[in-house]
């Protein structure tokens, strides 16, 4: 029975660009999309921008611009990492959008049918200068307890002690400095508390979806008998200014961004299902389907209460989750990555850097398994992971086998009962269950140990045949001709069991081997055949260099924002110290300058170095300089540049100036100009 699958990844606060841990959690929910996909189901796989709340409200006004036009930006920087990692989504959308608004208040609405919405007033800390409530994190002030200064309104980070922002000492506000009043406001609720659905909850977490670990956290969380029961209603309304969502007959009042945020996961798909011609609210109602929501460990009390609480109660057309898949952090090197300090590897520095995709996609999945534990990104491992098992093991079974089918066979495998019933082909192909199962229960570590068990065993089997030496034997072209057949169709169905992590070598394989269709679970069976010549075999992945790692992890470079550099383009590759000291940099005082004659780009100096002699250098300045406001002044001469014979003389050198990578998106050029009392022949270094 053919699946129907409706995937997400959490929707990313739109106020960053991406880290590792992102890519993390995408890698893992778009393999297991593309095995689903293999197997023959169907899936829609959804994300978005989670771009509403006060946090980006306010980063936005500090870069003087609208959130609107922040979130915009932060959205354009997206599709370099789906491309670069090969992150297969349907559909990126955002949470500030029509859809989501519309989906937002219906469930709104009808969860305020169904009774379960009350108002009650909430005293809060107000900002008279900046006009709006304070939202715990922008009160700072003395610590109630230990009276450290400089603590946040909700912990203090000295003595450990939770409080709330009202108990902090001399409170001022983050956001205009001032000290903060008590207003009173009238906030909506959403009565988690009721009887329907504390016992909706306790059966929808405890009836074995979830993962113990988690089903054990909901178990804390809702308690086990009436009495005990901890949880609080939910504070579901923010007043304006706000970057949010209307609530319906509400004036001035605005949905909490964690109420409309997994909304998001319908508005993408809706929005989607508008592009792709799907029916909406049929699919959702159509009970073969299942919905399914990928997240990180830090957002389990959204997903596993409010969130199917909002839409079980909210009732047709929507449905309440299917599964909730957790996942743990990811670490760099043992360490915690902290959104603030931006520390960890970045993605795009990777890219930049040249480095495979799949290396990455192979290396965290090889550490995943099913349930919520952290793994770690940690150099050596990866190298040494990523070239045993990728290179090593895999990419040598083609490499071995490949030249001498082309050389000697033009091309054709065999694909005899020798080979299609060989032990070894027969052993990976009843692998396919297994590895299928390992699959889609998440567990990738275990599928891809076992898919290099099966490589082991390929290359004990070319080691054993040597057909190497086959080759040079005139009476064993058959054997030669089975052993590096059955090599092939072992690689092929190691392609195939590699393709949900490797899609991009996948693909490229299956232009190699010239399949006549794509790699898929049912083509298990479609072994090689002999009218299908095989492509000429060129390396598919390069081993993993450790100076690419070595250049990974120095401390980013401005060049690793999604922002161009101011300078237009990426900084060039590392050189040591000993490469810079070759260049013999002194200060050099324009002694005069003039206009060439016959040239519209250059200006002629004569430069004192400090040498005893003059220096005649010709330099592409003219478009930004007067050469009379020139004479006079110190600059920057690149001394030891080989003389250069000209249309107009010789150059006997380079002077320093900066420009845009690109002249025409910026124009200007900037002559260095070295403090006062640099004297003329001293070196810079
Ligand atoms: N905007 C909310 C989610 C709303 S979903 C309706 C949010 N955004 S986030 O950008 O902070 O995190 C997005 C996802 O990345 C979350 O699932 C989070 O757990 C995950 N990760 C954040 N840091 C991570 C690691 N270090 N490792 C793995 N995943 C991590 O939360
Ligand atoms: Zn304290």
């Amino acid at each position: 029975m053919k699946r129907r699958l409706f995937v997400t990844a959490a929707l990313p606060y739109a106020n960053a660009a991406f880290h590792i841990g992102h890519m993390m959690e995408y890698i893992q929910a778009d393999i297991w999309v593309r095995f689903q996909r293999m197997r023959g189901n169907e899936v829609h796989f959804v994300c978005a921008d989670d771009a509403h709340g006060a946090a980006i409200m306010i980063a936005a006004e500090k870069a003087g611009k609208s959130p609107q036009d922040f979130v915009a930006e932060i959205a354009a920087g997206r599709p370099q990492y789906f491309a670069g990692f090969h992150i297969g989504f349907d559909h990126w959308h955002s949470t500030d959008s029509i859809e989501n608004t519309e989906l937002s208040q219906d469930i709104y609405r009808k969860l305020r049918a169904a009774d379960l919405i009350y108002t009650k007033p909430i005293e809060q800390f107000f900002d008279p200068v900046k006009n709006m409530f304070l939202p715990d994190r922008y009160v700072r002030g003395e610590c109630p307890k230990c009276g450290a200064k400089e603590q946040y309104g909700d912990v203090c980070e000295v003595c450990g002690s939770v409080y709330a922002p009202t108990d902090l000492k001399n409170p001022y506000s983050v956001l205009s400095g001032a000290v903060p009043e008590l207003r009173t406001s009238e906030h909506y609720f959403f009565r988690l508390s009721d009887p329907r659905c504390i016992e909706f909850l306790r059966h929808w977490t405890h009836d074995g979806k979830l993962q113990s670990e988690v089903e054990n956290k909901a178990k804390e969380w809702l308690g086990t008998d009436d009495a005990a029961t901890t949880l609080g209603d939910w504070d579901i309304s923010r007043d304006a200014p706000y970057f949010g969502i209307p609530i319906p007959d509400a004036p001035g009042k605005y949905f909490y961004v964690w109420l409309d945020a997994p909304v998001g996961y319908l508005a993408s798909f809706k929005a989607y299902c508008k592009i792709a011609g799907i029916d909406f609210e049929g699919f959702l109602q159509d009970p073969a389907t299942e919905q399914i929501h990928f997240i990180g460990k830090d957002i389990i009390y959204f997903h596993t209460l409010f969130w199917p609480a909002m839409l079980k109660f909210a009732g047709a057309p929507y449905k309440v989750p299917d599964r909730i898949y957790v996942h743990g952090f990811i670490t760099v090197t043992g360490e915690k990555m902290s959104k603030s300090r931006g520390t960890g590897i970045s993605p795009l520095r990777y890219l930049q850097l040249g480095m495979n995709a799949e290396w990455l996609r192979y290396y965290i999945a090889a550490k995943l398994n099913s349930h919520v534990e952290d793994i770690d990104f940690n150099p050596d491992d990866f190298l040494a992971r990523v070239n045993s098992d990728l290179i090593g093991k895999y990419v040598n079974i083609a490499s071995r086998a490949a030249v001498f089918i082309n050389k000697r066979f033009n091309g054709r495998v065999a694909d005899g009962a020798e080979v299609t019933e060989h032990l070894l082909v027969r052993q990976l192909r009843t692998a396919g269950d297994e590895i299928a199962a390992m699959y889609d229960a998440r567990e990738f570590g275990k599928a891809i140990r076992r898919t290099m068990e099966l490589a082991d065993s390929a290359n004990a089997f070319i080691d054993a045949e040597k057909p190497w030496e086959l080759a040079k034997r005139t009476d064993a072209s058959d054997r030669l001709h089975t052993v590096c057949s059955v090599a092939l169709e072992a690689f092929r169905l190691l392609t195939l069991y590699l393709k949900p992590v490797l899609p991009s070598t996948a693909a490229t394989v299956e232009k190699f081997l010239g399949l006549p269709q794509p790699l898929a679970w049912n083509s298990i069976d479609q072994h090689l055949r002999h009218d299908h010549p095989i492509g000429i075999y060129s390396h598919l992945l390069t081993r993993v260099d450790p100076k690419l790692l070595d250049a990974l992890f120095e401390p980013p470079a401005a060049a690793t924002q999604d922002a161009p550099l101011p300078g237009g383009s990426a900084i060039a590759d590392a050189i040591s110290i000993d490469d810079f000291a070759r260049i013999d940099l002194r200060i050099a005082k324009i002694i005069n300058a003039e206009m060439v004659e016959g040239s519209d780009k250059l200006l002629r100096l004569t430069l004192d170095a400090g040498e005893g002699r003059y220096r005649n250098v010709f330099s592409g300045i003219k478009s930004a300089y007067d050469p009379r406001e020139l004479v006079g002044k110190h600059t920057v001469l690149v001394a030891n540049l080989a003389p250069r014979k000209m249309k107009f003389g010789i150059s006997e050198g380079m002077v320093l100036a900066a420009s845009h990578a690109d002249e025409k998106q910026s124009p200007g050029l900037y002559l260095l100009d070295p403090h006062p009392g640099a004297l003329p022949g001293m070196r810079v270094k």
